[in-house]
């Protein structure tokens, strides 16, 4: 595990600092849609505020090529001064707090450049990587400006890593792991990693039709990614295919809208010109059995289509056994997380990550180049 200093190591009264949070939140016609991250993100500042600090924010939105009025952080600064009652500053230096306008705005940030990274540190004192769905990106915001302030994690990035990194730990079994999503491309290098540490891996999700069409079974015109089948296939035969649990049926829909028809099928056996949307109940009740009789769980990525409600009864039946756990349960990735929010199920999980990618980074056993960085500080 990389070594950081943390905020206590940090002289921040009457400082400036910058703090990358990951306020990537999902905007539409400047309407947040899940502030969580937001949220998520201040207890630092106010933190870094009672210290004595002044408290300059920034962060990307969305993956802009150039300045997008469309991913403007504006509406998170407004945010944040809504949920916190304080004046918050738009970029501009006058308030006690200030939020940057979208670091994916600048010329040389996702290169990392050093101009656009001294640009970014200019007037600022010390530096807090807080950022931890962004700490696998090398980029200015994430990297660059950790090589020239003196840097040190903050502790929504502390809580993270220690929270996820339970999991390659010596971790209490039974130990489940349940991943779903689209892609099983996005989820190789994870379940490489944690396969050979868990008890069982439930494999829900668009990316389970690449299992299921692996093992021979008729998928019908489910998302099936030809170029993993070998991938999976090697995981199907290998010494912890045991380990390994894939759904028993689904609920597939005559076509990719809302109002399909929603049909229970065996898995492997989906008709011509039908799609799998979700797991079936059969499955769901399985999943949520390992689930529920679990010690230690991490869930990442949703079973089905959750947003339509035909196609949710998966993803709500593993959301609600994670209140079983008799032990630490952690989700990560912003669709499942969405899902337990929208059940209102926050409560009943030991930690709801943040991060996406980098969660499954952090699970595939990779160094993160963000928190990487901060070893140098470290004295
Ligand atoms: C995320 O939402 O996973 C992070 O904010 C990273 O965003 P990116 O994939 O555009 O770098």
């Amino acid at each position: 595990m990389t070594r950081y200093q943390t905020i206590d190591d940090l002289e921040v009264a009457d400082h400036t600092v910058l703090v990358r949070s990951d306020l990537n939140v999902p905007i539409e016609d400047g309407e947040i849609g899940d502030d969580f991250r937001i949220v998520s993100a201040i207890p630092t500042y106010e933190l870094l505020l009672d210290r004595g600090a002044r408290v300059r924010v920034c962060s990307h939105l969305g993956r802009p090529h150039g300045p997008d009025p469309s991913l403007s952080l504006q509406p998170v600064a407004h945010r944040i001064a809504e949920i916190t009652g304080w004046d918050v500053g738009f970029d501009t230096d006058e308030e006690r707090i200030t939020v940057m306008e979208n670091t994916r705005f600048l010329e040389g940030e996702t290169s990392n450049d050093p101009q656009t990274a001294r640009r970014l540190a200019r007037g600022c004192d010390l530096f807090v990587q807080d950022a931890f769905g962004s700490v696998h990106r090398a980029h200015a915001s994430t990297v660059g400006v950790a090589e020239i302030l003196r840097s040190a994690a903050g502790p929504l990035l502390h809580d993270e890593v220690e929270a996820l990194g339970y999991f390659l730990g010596d971790v209490e079994r039974p130990f489940v792991v349940v991943l779903g999503g689209a892609k099983v491309s996005d989820k190789l290098g994870v379940i490489a990693n944690l396969l050979p540490r868990v008890d069982r891996m439930l494999i829900g999700g668009g990316m389970c039709f690449t299992f299921i069409a692996a093992r021979g079974g008729t998928v019908g015109d489910s998302l099936v990614e030809e170029d993993m089948i070998e991938a999976v296939t090697v995981l199907l035969e290998g010494p912890d295919r045991e380990r390994l649990v894939l759904p028993a049926d689904i609920v597939a829909g005559d076509r990719f809208e809302e109002g399909a028809d929603g049909r229970v099928v065996p898995a492997g056996s989906i008709p011509d010109g039908w799609l799998g949307l979700d797991i079936g109940p059969a499955a769901a009740w399985e999943f949520a059995g390992e689930i529920a009789a679990s010690s230690s769980l991490f869930w990442n990525g949703p079973m089905g289509v959750f947003e339509w409600e035909r196609f949710r009864g998966g993803t709500e039946a593993v959301a609600r056994a994670m209140g079983e756990v008799d032990g630490f349960s952690a989700v990560g990735g912003g669709d499942s997380v969405a899902a337990v929010r929208a059940l209102e199920l926050e409560d009943t999980i030991s930690h709801v990550s943040t991060g996406g990618g980098a969660g499954l980074e952090l699970l595939e056993g990779r160094a993160l180049p963000g928190i990487a960085v901060l070893e140098r500080w470290v004295r």
